[in-house]
C-alpha cells in the first residue's frame, strides 16, 4: 500500500543517514517480526546485501533480541557462539529492539567495521531513534 511505502520510503532515509553521519556505523537496517510467527524478516537497509532477509526468533545476535526485548551490544562478534556473520568486515555490532505498546515488534540492526566502538551513547541515541519509528509505523 501507499502507505507501508511511505513508512518504508523514511526507514531507508534513516538508515541512510545514520550510515552516512556516523564513522562507526557501517551497516544499517531493520527487522520486524513477521506477522505472528516466531521470525523476523529484514526491512530497508544500507550496506552490503545480506542473505539473511529471514531470522527465526532465538538465531544470531538479532534473534536473541526478539526473544530478550533488551538492547544487545556485542563489541567483539568473534567472541559470540550464537552470531551470524554477514560479512568478514564486521568487528562489532549492536541491536536496539523496537517497542510499539510494549510489545516488541521489531529492531535497528547496525554493524561496525571497528572493534568495541559502541557506548551508551550510542544505546541511548538508539533507542530515541527506535521510539521515533514507533510513532510511523503502520
Ligand atoms: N549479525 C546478525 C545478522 C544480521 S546481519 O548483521 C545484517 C545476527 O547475528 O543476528
Amino acid at each position: 500500500s501507499e502507505d507501508q511505502k511511505s513508512v518504508n520510503d523514511h526507514l531507508q532515509n534513516i538508515c541512510v543517514l545514520l550510515e552516512k553521519r556516523v564513522p562507526h556505523y557501517n551497516w544499517v537496517g531493520f527487522y520486524f517480526r513477521n506477522g505472528k510467527k516466531e521470525e523476523l524478516v529484514l526491512g530497508p537497509y544500507v550496506g552490503a546485501p545480506t542473505d539473511h532477509t529471514v531470522i527465526p526468533f532465538g538465531k544470531g545476535i538479532c534473534g536473541q533480541v526478539a526473544v530478550s526485548n533488551k538492547n544487545f551490544v556485542v563489541p567483539d562478534v568473534s567472541a559470540q557462539d550464537n552470531y551470524i556473520a554477514c560479512s568478514i568486515a564486521v568487528k562489532a555490532e549492536i541491536v536496539i529492539p523496537i517497542f510499539v505498546n510494549g510489545e516488541n515488534i521489531g529492531q535497528i540492526d547496525i554493524d561496525s567495521n571497528t572493534p568495541d566502538p559502541f557506548t551508551q551513547e550510542d544505546e541511548r541515541f538508539l533507542e530515541f531513534v527506535c521510539a521515533k519509528v514507533a510513532t510511523i509505523l503502520p
